[in-house]
């Protein structure tokens, strides 16, 4: 099984478009090491042939044109892209929908709750549901994903098959979905933040990918236990890093997602687990950690971790 990065960037990405702050200051002159990276998404094969996209970027149409195992590869029309599957209904990780109109057969999953969402903005229904089969997936239900069904063929292709398990972390509804009116959750339900664990059927080859989570429940990390990898949200250092910076008002906890570093942050809580390689994704441009020279990023890596880039990839 292979994994492909292709946006290790929070919303936003590196640089954001109307950002000034050091790390976006960097990306755009190339100093401190930092190099531009795109929006949240990985794709994965098993054959080298089909791809499931996880998540679906705003930036997936570079994604897809800077990575040539996504061209393309016969006939008049044809794209390696045989399925997407959706963690939460965030901007950064479902604009990219729009990238694959054109009447292309992919199938698409996602919780009930994240499909409801998207059947609510009118736009979406450029992915006619002739070409795309939308399918809604249940928490802790194991599905394998067969390209050639996928596609919307009659029989499966039998290769390239790949198992998938949703289920839900602490998180938040969608930024544009917030119900002020609801109380401290903003009408958060357990479907609208998921993670997803990712199996080879053949292989028996398997890791997690939670690209937003907001605490380390003793749950989550019993699940995680001797995981052989974990890209993990790194969306914040520390959890008033945007306050700190002068860059917005929000914490990260009231955005769902849990800081790296310190007491309570994710180093903390994910460690001891016994895990192989533990690699952070989905990093805000305010987060410190982009800058190759920094004493946060030096800290990230000392404590075993890695930090994902744009093109990243992880065979298992
Ligand atoms: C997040 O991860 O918190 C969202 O992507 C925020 C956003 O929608 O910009
Ligand atoms: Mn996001
Ligand atoms: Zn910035």
């Amino acid at each position: 099984m292979r994994v492909l990065v292709l946006g290790a960037a929070a919303g936003g990405g590196l640089p954001q478009w109307n950002c000034n702050c050091e790390c976006c200051r960097c990306a755009r002159s190339g100093a401190r090491g930092v190099t531009p990276q795109t929006q949240s998404s990985i794709a994965v094969t098993t054959d080298g042939e089909n791809y499931v996209l996880f998540n679906a970027s705003p930036d997936l149409g570079r994604q897809i044109a800077s990575n040539p195992a996504l061209h393309p590869q016969r006939g008049h029309r044809h794209s390696p892209i045989s399925a997407v599957v959706l963690t939460n209904g965030d901007v950064d990780h479902v604009a990219g929908l729009l990238t694959l109109r054109e009447r292309q057969s992919f199938s698409l999953f996602a919780t009930a709750r994240v499909h409801e969402n998207l059947a609510k903005n009118a736009v979406f229904d450029v992915l006619n549901p002739e070409c795309v089969e939308h399918r809604e997936m249940p928490l802790e239900k194991s599905l394998t994903l067969d390209p050639g069904l996928c596609r919307g063929a009659k029989e499966p292709t039998g290769s390239g098959q790949l198992e998938i398990r949703l289920f839900a972390v602490p998180g938040k509804v969608a930024l544009y979905l917030e119900d002020a009116s609801a109380g401290e959750g903003f009408g958060t339900v357990a479907e609208d933040t998921v993670a997803v664990e990712i199996s080879d059927p053949r292989s028996g080859e398997r890791f997690f990918y939670i690209p937003g989570c907001a605490e380390v429940p003793l749950e989550l990390r019993s699940r995680l236990r001797g995981g052989s990898l974990v890209l993990f949200d790194g969306t914040m250092w520390r959890n008033d890093e945007m306050i700190v910076q002068g860059m917005g008002q929000k914490t990260g906890a009231r955005m769902g997602h849990l800081h790296m570093s310190g007491a309570g942050g994710s180093m903390e809580g994910l460690a001891d687990l016994g895990l192989g390689r533990r690699i952070f994704i989905h990093i805000n441009n305010t987060n410190p950690v982009w800058l190759e020279d920094s004493a946060e990023r030096r800290e990230v890596l000392e404590a075993g971790w890695e930090i994902a880039h744009d093109g990243m990839e992880i065979d298992l």
